[in-house]
């Protein structure tokens, strides 16, 4: 596995593995690496012939300070980890490498990223949407693998590749949860024993509002106050918020007939946690 920190390094293997007919698979990753971030590696590994993996913490998309400081980090560990799963290049570039003085130029998503993570996180998608069109042009990827725990961010990142013509195919690959139903996140070392203790109950919320759908409740707000009860009364968090909506424009649900997500968000003491479940109704 070779480690590259040079952006025209990065850009002249892909150059050669591309002549030389070989398909790239990436993984961009803010390191801390869980089960979550290895599922994608691991998809990335049975359908490519080049496993890249990019670790990077990125700035751009940190809209408080605090947070980017206390995002954990753990190097060692994430080489490790993706060497046993059989990555080929890991890409882990220096701030002032991505962001050099002088740097002007964003990539911004209309509607998408208005709602939900966008109203709660000024400029986070901003940063998303930047960065990966950044680490696109450096890997050259042919695929692309993200999580459906970023709900959100994978519906923004497919509008953007397809916006922009990118030609690059984009996999969206389901949850990794804890066996209590916590989705996995790097987050989550931030929680207290006690908050870890009250956090599975954000997917109970989510598996009873699928359950009350398949049971006829279709009134949205009927059942966004259900979910809001059950977070209120089992944790100690705050709510930004809980909602239902149409799986691709992410607009508020009046009536959920339809495919449909929930999505939520909330806050424990030092940990902003968010989760979603897709919903079909027949
Ligand atoms: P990060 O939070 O490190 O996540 C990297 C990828 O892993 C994302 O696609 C995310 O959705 C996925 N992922 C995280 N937790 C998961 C879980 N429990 N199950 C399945 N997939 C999971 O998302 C980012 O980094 C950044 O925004 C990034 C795209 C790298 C741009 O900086």
């Amino acid at each position: 596995m070779e480690i590259i920190h040079d952006v025209a390094k990065m850009q002249a293997r892909a150059e050669t593995l591309r002549q030389e007919g070989r398909r790239i698979g990436f993984v961009p990753t803010m390191g801390y690496l869980h089960e979550g971030h290895l599922s994608l590696v691991r998809a990335a590994r049975r359908e490519n012939h080049i496993v890249a993996v990019s670790i990077f913490v990125n700035p751009a998309q940190f809209d408080r300070q605090e947070d980017l400081q206390s995002y954990p980090v753990d190097f060692e560990g994430d080489h490790a980890q993706v060497k046993a799963e059989g990555a080929d290049l890991v890409f882990v570039p220096e701030r002032q490498i991505i962001y050099p003085p002088g740097y002007a130029t964003f990539v911004d998503v209309d509607r998408l990223t208005s709602r939900w993570e966008g109203a709660y996180r000024p400029g986070h998608f901003r940063g998303v949407t930047t960065v990966v069109t950044k680490l696109f042009n450096i890997v050259r990827p042919h695929r692309t693998y993200f999580g459906q725990k970023d709900y959100q961010q994978a519906c923004i990142v497919e509008r953007m590749v397809r916006d922009l013509d990118m030609d690059i195919e984009v996999v969206v690959l389901p949850t990794v949860r804890e066996p209590d139903g916590l989705a996995l996140s790097s987050r989550n070392v931030n929680l207290t024993p006690e908050e870890r203790r009250q956090a599975p109950m954000l997917y109970q919320t989510l598996c009873w509002a699928a359950e009350r759908i398949k049971g006829g409740e279709h009134n949205a707000r009927v059942l966004e106050e259900g979910m809001q009860r059950m977070i209120h009364e089992g944790t100690t968090a705050t709510i930004d918020y809980v909602a239902l909506c149409h799986p691709e424009t992410l607009e508020p649900l009046e009536q959920v007939a339809g495919p449909a997500v929930a999505l939520l968000a909330v806050r424990f003491s030092k940990a902003r946690l968010i989760d979603n479940l897709l919903i079909n109704v027949h």
